[in-house]
């Protein structure tokens, strides 16, 4: 059944306060539930009390006190008649089996203990409930367990009491004075351990931190920690938002569906975002951790303070929750370099996973109109381009602007369950002479429309007058259910750049004076020309700057221009844009004229050794420039896509660039080895990054000149690196290169990390993503991904593990994945099916490999349809699976 946006009807009931007492039990646990409900006078009376619940079995129902009778329809229990006053009690006690809950969505069971998952619709699986975001109640919860086996009983809030029990159990009362909605509801029964810090924060209170997880990885959680006082620290400096409750809690679990959860007082993490060491983690799964430490601790207010009225509203809290995580990473960083750099990571994420969502089947606005299963919108589109319109926003408003507008949404909304209406209203109120508050009613299109617009841009210079009149204009293709696109405010942040490298002040024909030499164009109408005054030379536009909307450009520029750009731009996101649009364009010629070999200019070969050899610019920067754009964003940009074609020809430009810098490569690798202790810093981890791509370099280079040197090298990094970065780094070079040391290595890193699940995990994904060989060996990534599927480490149950292989190959290895001969395909449904009848939400995101399928060039695309045809096919598929494949063979 598809739920609508415009249905939305307050609740019949609210419930005030909820009494839990759990009597923890892998095969049957007691669920007993006592609730305050009142009738919502402003709801239409005389309604039925319909409570959600799923795969419940339901022991007993009393209303204050007394039978009452009740009825089942799918998914709900029905009381026709409850009391007749305004409020009641009813009590309510079900049985529920965790171990059997193999979807991990509810309670259930892993690695010994108990854990939950209520986002988004997880509670009912526990209990009987109004199970939706605006029902907001006063949780007070008894825990009861055997107490060897779960020594820990956690839940959100504030421990009151602990107790000894007969048989060897032990009981645990947990009370959260603030009310919330059910999703936010966690509870944790394991034997587990925790690492503790006290904190004192700006506000003058005490508080406890602790990180909880398996007994033998404590050593892993000092990170995890340092990143949980970081944000905490930064919430209070920036947005003057304090720690709320006594104990902050974080519990990391080995099965886990997404990467963590912001249950009140009580974030229950995927191991991926806690665990870590310099021996076991990369630069990347340090940062991971710290984006996503913030990110849970984040939605404290964002998200729980003030939450979503419906699920509609997702982006409310994951948007806004995406732009403050954001700008935590960026803080943290440091220096205005490393800032772009995190910026430019962020674009890439978006261009990788959002631009695709918004031009394919599943295209929907970031505030969707309907849906089937709520947990397939949890998207780039609600999360990253969510957080694109908070960061337009705030480009609007300006930084001190946007506090104002947060305090605004806080002093109005603090304890409510609010729209994205009442979010963009409190930014706009907040800033009354600002351009979002002159446009509000346009600007919240972002909120309402799919697809990505795409602003051209024309510059023209007229010598004899000294003026650059730029003429912008947008256009947004037809997605899903919108044929017709009405015009957005777009955010144009700019800057003009002379052939010496010159920022030009920047001043309109309308204004006296110049405004500086960067501004933020605000374009509204279709179209728009702004005319730029006292303008003494030729000039190229540096337009878009760090992205400042999520739009395509197209502003015709060619190769000097590019080139000019990425030599001088003040702006660094443009510069490394101008090196990725000269890589571009080539890859896009060399696919388009099927030239039998891409043979990269000696111009772009140059540009790109004078940016690895730059006195001044950082590593980390260095080696965002010199990656060749993915076969995936190059795939974005074809009409029709032939993976294949796109694989080679960035292979081959890859072995140009490995070959045609060779000495460069040398000296890269060699200025910069990190000698000093490990940091995970901004700093250290460029150089690491960029080292990395050296060898990569390096290895593939030898491999095509049969030079043993640096494959030895890389296999020796393998076997005694000090830390993960670098022998993953070297594990990565063997493996692109298809060096013949990459098996020996593959087994010997297997050997020394075996029992470690996150590691393993890295060496699985490292196989399914491998680049498949060119000309002979096609297939060969396919066999090694089935003959992974045997290996003892191997299960489809554990999330971590299904999504690194199977996962790692269906998105994200495009060439062996999209063969002729349907083989891919085949897998896919295979697997989509397998994983459905375990966990649906698995399923679901990887049935979501086929969403451009209609974009693939024949004979991909009819055999891609065939293998769609063959899952829509299956009568029991899960709602999940159903909608997504159902949207697919609608796109076409
Ligand atoms: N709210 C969580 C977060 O953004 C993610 C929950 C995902 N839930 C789901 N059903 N997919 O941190
Ligand atoms: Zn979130």
């Amino acid at each position: 059944t598809v739920i609508r946006r415009e249905d939305y009807q307050a609740p019949a009931f609210w419930i005030r306060t909820v009494d839990l007492t759990f009597d923890l039990d892998p095969a049957k646990t007691i669920v007993t539930s006592k609730l305050r409900i009142e009738r919502n006078p402003n709801a239409p009376q005389g309604q039925a009390l319909k409570l959600d619940g799923e795969e419940l079995t339901l022991l007993r129902v009393l209303a204050d006190g007394d039978s009452v009778s009740f009825r089942h329809e799918p998914g709900q229990l029905v009381i026709d008649n409850p009391p007749a006053p305004d409020s009641f009690t009813l009590e309510i006690r079900n049985a529920i089996a965790p171990e059997k809950n193999s979807a991990l969505s509810g309670l259930y069971t892993s690695g010994g203990g108990f854990f939950t998952q209520c986002e988004a619709e997880g509670f009912r699986r526990i209990t009987y409930f109004l199970d939706r975001p605006d029902v907001m109640a006063v949780f007070t919860v008894t825990l009861r367990a055997d107490k060897h086996k779960y020594p820990v009983l956690l839940c959100n809030g504030n421990l009151v009491e602990q107790t000894e029990l007969d048989h060897g159990r032990h009981c645990a009362k947990w009370h959260d004075p603030f009310p919330k909605p059910s999703y936010l509801f966690a509870l944790v029964g394991a034997d587990l351990v925790a690492r503790e810090q006290r904190i004192r924060t700006r506000a003058g209170k005490d508080h406890l931190l602790q990180v909880y997880v398996r007994r033998g990885d404590l050593d892993k959680t000092e990170h995890a920690m340092n990143s949980l006082m970081a944000s905490v620290a930064w919430d209070e400096a920036r947005f003057g938002l304090s720690l709320d409750l006594e104990r902050f809690m974080i519990v990391a679990v080995g099965d886990f569906n997404m990467g963590a959860m912001e249950n009140k007082g009580l974030n229950i993490f995927n191991t991926k975002y806690v665990l870590a060491s310099p021996a076991t983690a990369t630069d990347q799964d340090f940062f991971g951790i710290e984006s996503v430490v913030g990110h849970e601790y984040f939605h404290n207010w964002t998200g729980n303070r003030i939450t979503c009225r419906d699920w509609f509203q997702l982006s409310l809290k994951e948007g806004l929750t995406v732009y403050r995580d954001q700008e935590f990473s960026a803080d943290m960083a440091g220096t205005p370099s490393a800032r772009a750099v995190r910026r430019i990571d962020d674009v890439r994420g978006l261009r990788a996973a959002q631009f695709p969502e918004d031009a394919g089947a599943m295209a929907h606005p970031v505030r969707p109109d309907s849906y089937v299963e709520i947990n397939n919108f949890y998207t780039a589109t609600v999360y990253e381009k969510g957080a694109e319109v908070v960061r337009m926003m705030a480009t609007l408003v300006g930084r001190d602007g946007f506090r104002r507008g947060m305090d605004l949404y806080f002093q109005r909304h603090d304890g409510q369950a609010v729209t994205c209406d009442d979010f963009a209203q409190a930014i706009a109120d907040a800033n009354p002479g600002s351009a979002l508050s002159a446009n509000l009613a346009q600007f919240k299109r972002w909120y309402a429309q799919a697809g990505t617009p795409t602003l051209h841009a024309e510059g023209i210079y007229d010598a004899p007058t000294q003026t650059f009149t730029l003429t912008l204009r947008q256009t947004c293709a037809p997605s899903p259910g919108q044929a017709e696109k009405h015009p957005y405010v777009i955010p144009v942040a700019m800057g003009l750049v002379d052939a010496e490298g010159r920022a030009l002040p920047l001043q309109l024909e309308e204004e006296d004076a110049p405004t500086g030499t960067e501004r933020v164009l605000v374009l509204t109408d279709g179209v728009q020309a702004f005319r730029f005054v006292n303008i003494d030379a030729e000039v190229v536009p540096s337009l878009l700057r760090g992205l400042s909307a999520p739009v395509h450009l197209r502003d015709g520029l060619d190769d000097a221009a590019l080139l000019q750009l990425l030599n001088h731009d003040h702006d660094p996101f443009n510069r490394w844009e101008a090196g990725q649009r000269l890589a571009l364009n080539r890859m896009l010629q060399a696919v388009e004229h099927r030239a039998a070999e891409a043979v990269l200019d000696e111009a772009f070969v140059a540009a790109m050794r004078a940016v690895l050899r730059h006195p001044t610019l950082d590593a980390a920067f260095k080696e965002l420039v010199l990656t060749l754009p993915s076969e995936s964003y190059v795939a974005e940009q074809c009409a029709s896509v032939d993976p294949q074609r796109i694989h080679v020809v960035r292979e081959l430009m890859r072995r140009q660039l490995a070959a045609r810098l060779h000495a460069d490569w040398i000296w890269a690798w060699e200025q910069h080895q990190v000698r000093e202790g490990y940091r995970p810093d901004a700093q250290q981890s460029g150089r690491r990054a960029l080292a990395n791509l050296a060898l990569r370099n390096l290895v593939l280079h030898a491999v095509e000149t049969a030079d043993p040197v640096w494959q030895g090298r890389a296999y020796q990094r393998v076997k005694d690196a000090a830390q993960m970065t670098d022998r993953f780094g070297a594990l990565e070079a063997l493996v692109g290169a298809h060096a013949q040391l990459a098996e020996p290595a593959l087994a010997h890193f297997h050997a020394l990390f075996a029992d470690d699940a996150l590691v393993i995990d890295k060496w699985f994904s490292l196989q399914a993503m491998a680049p498949e060989p060119i000309g002979e060996g096609a297939g060969q990534v396919l066999r090694r991904v089935k003959a992974l599927m045997q290996h003892p480490d191997f299960t489809l149950k554990n999330p971590n593990r299904a999504r690194s292989l199977i996962g790692g190959f269906c998105h994200g290895n495009p060439a062996a994945f999209h063969r002729a001969d349907a083989a891919g395909y085949i897998y896919w449904a295979d697997r989509v099916l397998e994983l459905d009848a375990i966990n649906p939400q698995i399923a679901s995101r990887i049935a979501r490999a086929m969403d451009r399928w209609n974009h693939l060039a024949e004979p991909l695309r009819s055999a891609a349809r065939e293998a769609i045809k063959r899952v829509a096919a299956k009568p029991e598929l899960s709602p999940d699976v159903r909608e997504i494949i159902t949207k697919a063979l609608e796109s076409s």
